[in-house]
């Protein structure tokens, strides 16, 4: 695993929506191995703050050596984040993750949820095949669905009904109609449970994003386990570390 730690640079610092923030990052060497769905980890100045907070990359951009993030601020460390200005640097480790593994033939469907919105984005941008992808937001705030449009078909549901389908992502691509030979999705647990099921019922493989809790993100403290389907001969079961082995995973090959 190629793991760097270093400074980077903030070059950029949007406010998208009340809470929500778009960051682009410089730094060669983090940018030059970033794939999508892989994810930075961040250090905090407050030193009660031990832990890094893993954001994961929302575009790519080589030419300039910079990737862009996309956060809302859940806590004291996000909101740390979000207080940066152009100029200022963070230490980082990254990137982190297996990330997701572009499927360029047929059909494709994204399915983002919330936060896990934004690691979809520089995947839409790389896959070159036909693309739908499904966002699921609370209201109106409809952060980023503009930029999916530029590179795929977008459809929208809201919990409130404001904007698209009335409901869940799933009831969306129900009510669409929507057709793939695989499926990326990202977003919180049982949105992704939910894809997944729809996904083994019409016989398509799902990849999903499991953003979980972390503590090390490198791999070294089991913080962050997920039960798979394989079996250790000795203890009968076979967990994944969800910070190196995933974030992304075949659904099926879970046990969840
Ligand atoms: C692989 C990965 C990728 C992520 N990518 C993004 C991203 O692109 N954009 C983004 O906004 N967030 C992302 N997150 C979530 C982000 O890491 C947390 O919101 C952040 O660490 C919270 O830190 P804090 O100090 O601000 O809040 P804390 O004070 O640590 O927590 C504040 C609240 O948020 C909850 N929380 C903390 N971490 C998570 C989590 N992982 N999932 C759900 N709830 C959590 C806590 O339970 C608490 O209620 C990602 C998490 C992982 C593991
Ligand atoms: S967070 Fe430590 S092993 Fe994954």
């Amino acid at each position: 695993m190629n793991i760097i730690r270093q400074r980077m640079t903030v070059v950029s610092n949007d406010c998208l929506q009340p809470g929500i923030f778009s960051m682009w990052l410089k730094n060669r060497a983090i940018t030059e191995l970033a794939k999508p769905g892989q994810f930075i980890d961040f250090y905090l100045k407050d030193p009660s703050r031990l832990l890094p907070r893993p954001i994961s990359i929302c575009e790519i951009d080589r030419e300039n050596d910079r990737v862009r993030i996309v956060f809302r601020v859940a806590g004291a460390g996000t909101d740390e984040i979000a207080h940066l200005d152009p100029g200022d640097t963070i230490e980082a480790v990254g990137p982190l993750g297996n990330g997701y593994k572009p499927q360029n033939d047929g059909a494709v469907l994204l399915v983002g949820g919330g936060i896990g919105i934004p690691p979809l984005l520089e995947l839409a941008k790389q896959l070159k095949c036909k693309k739908t992808v499904v966002l699921g937001y609370r209201d109106e705030n409809t952060f980023l669905a503009d930029e999916f449009r530029q590179y795929a078909d977008v459809l929208i549901a809201t919990e409130d009904g404001s904007v698209g389908t009335k409901g869940f992502v799933t009831d969306c691509i129900e009510q669409n109609d929507v057709e793939a030979n695989y499926v990326y999705s990202c977003g919180p647990m049982p949105m992704l449970k939910n894809v997944a099921k729809m996904a083994q019922e019409a016989g398509i493989p799902a990849y999903v994003s499991l953003e979980e809790r972390m503590a090390c993100g490198i791999g070294a403290c089991l913080g962050c386990i997920v039960k798979t389907k394989e079996k250790d001969s000795h203890t009968n079961v076979k967990n994944a570390r969800i910070c190196t082995e995933g974030p992304v995973f075949l659904a099926d090959t879970l046990d969840w």
